[in-house]
């Protein structure tokens, strides 16, 4: 049974208190949907984990609605971190900090340390006060798919949690469409300088204006277990096969003149700047120096592109500065690292 709510007063307490009974419950976030269980209560994180099917080894972000309560969460939290709180709170940047007992380990995935973030969406706030004021919320996607930036994709996958996860109880409040339309930066604070172990919104040189310095961290294919545990799954796939591509619009317009053929039918997710006109279906984001506006509409254009007839998802790729790097890294995964770049070979063939 899925339980729909509004964003009206009555029925934000109303998703508390699912909340506070163990039913997972669906809310906006201003990056992303979150699915949101009690973070204090082991037993309904686990319901997340089987309802998104996710691998236990994948730690949940703790989200809050105060920003005191980071101190009853964390330990040893380095003076920069208020920094950046006063700045980027509520906002789009998890803190990861050494965890206190408090903290079920189930959350942390066995980890030392914990994910802390201040949404700043106020809906989310709210039911994360109601529903006691520690709420565990990874994306609201199946594990692997893109994540939900609208309610009508949100509600598709809480669907599919019911049917094939066996999830008998779910709540889902409708919040319209998310503003930033991907994850947080997930910052990894417990020495200086702090390291981006996930690209978001904010950037390095965000963070390194205000506390001097910031590393970026570059997982290896090889590594068993990364920094951040959840970069080595396969991440915001369509079902279709998918490809990057990693060049200016009008090289991936010379490239599918050359390649495209009408027996391959194209779904091509488009900057405005592409002239290309034989894909099967096509959806601009925007244009390619818009980066912001192409990633609130990017996962919800890619949920498109795999509900329509056609063969591959072609993306154009955007301007990577500001949240484009963030944006680039999201496409990239979506394409399972298939990226075709300017130096592509004559010979090719899909
Ligand atoms: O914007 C967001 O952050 C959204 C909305 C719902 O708030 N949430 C989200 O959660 O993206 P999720 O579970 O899909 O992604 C959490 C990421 C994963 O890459 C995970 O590995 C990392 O945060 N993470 C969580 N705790 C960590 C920890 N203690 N150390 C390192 N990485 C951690
Ligand atoms: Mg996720």
């Amino acid at each position: 049974m899925i339980h729909i709510l509004s964003t009206k007063e009555e029925h934000l307490k109303e998703a508390g208190d699912y909340i506070k009974k163990g039913v997972p419950v669906i809310f906006p976030t201003e990056t992303v949907y979150g699915i949101g269980a009690d973070g204090l209560w082991a037993d309904s994180i686990l319901r997340i984990f089987r309802a998104k099917g996710r691998p236990s080894d994948n730690p949940l972000i703790l989200h809050i609605a105060e920003k005191d309560a980071l101190r009853e969460l964390g330990e040893e939290i380095p003076p920069y971190v208020d920094l950046l709180t006063d700045h980027f709170w509520p906002g789009p940047l998890s803190i990861v900090v050494k965890s206190s007992d408090k903290v079920p380990e189930v959350v942390r995935a066995g980890l030392s340390t914990v994910a802390i973030r201040m949404p700043k969406n106020g809906v989310a706030r709210k039911i994360i006060s109601h529903g006691g004021g520690v709420v565990a919320a990874p994306s609201a996607n199946v594990s692997g798919r893109p994540s939900p930036t609208s309610f009508e994709d949100a509600l598709q996958d809480a669907q599919y949690m019911e049917a094939e996860h066996g999830i008998g109880e779910l709540a889902i409040v409708d919040g319209g469409q998310t503003k930033v339309g991907i994850e947080s930066t997930v910052l990894l604070c417990t020495s200086y300088p702090p390291v981006i172990l996930r690209p978001g919104k904010y950037t390095a040189e965000d963070i390194a204006r205000l506390v001097g310095k910031c590393d970026v961290y570059h997982p290896k294919t090889s590594e068993e277990r990364p920094q951040s545990p959840g970069m080595k799954y396969g991440h915001y796939m369509a079902s279709k096969p998918t490809v990057l591509m990693d060049m200016a619009p009008e090289d991936t317009d010379q490239f599918l003149k050359k390649h495209g053929r009408e027996s391959l039918r194209i779904l091509f997710l488009a900057t405005t700047e592409n002239q290309w006109e034989g894909a099967f279906y096509r959806k601009n984001l925007s244009s390619y120096e818009e980066p912001e506006v192409a990633a609130e509409a990017y996962f919800k254009a890619l949920r498109e592109m795999d509900r329509q007839e056609g063969d591959l998802i072609v993306i154009q790729s955007c301007s990577r500065s500001g949240i484009g790097e963030a944006l680039y890294e999201r496409m990239k995964k979506s394409a399972r690292g298939q990226v075709m770049k300017e130096d592509w070979d004559e010979n090719w063939i899909w």
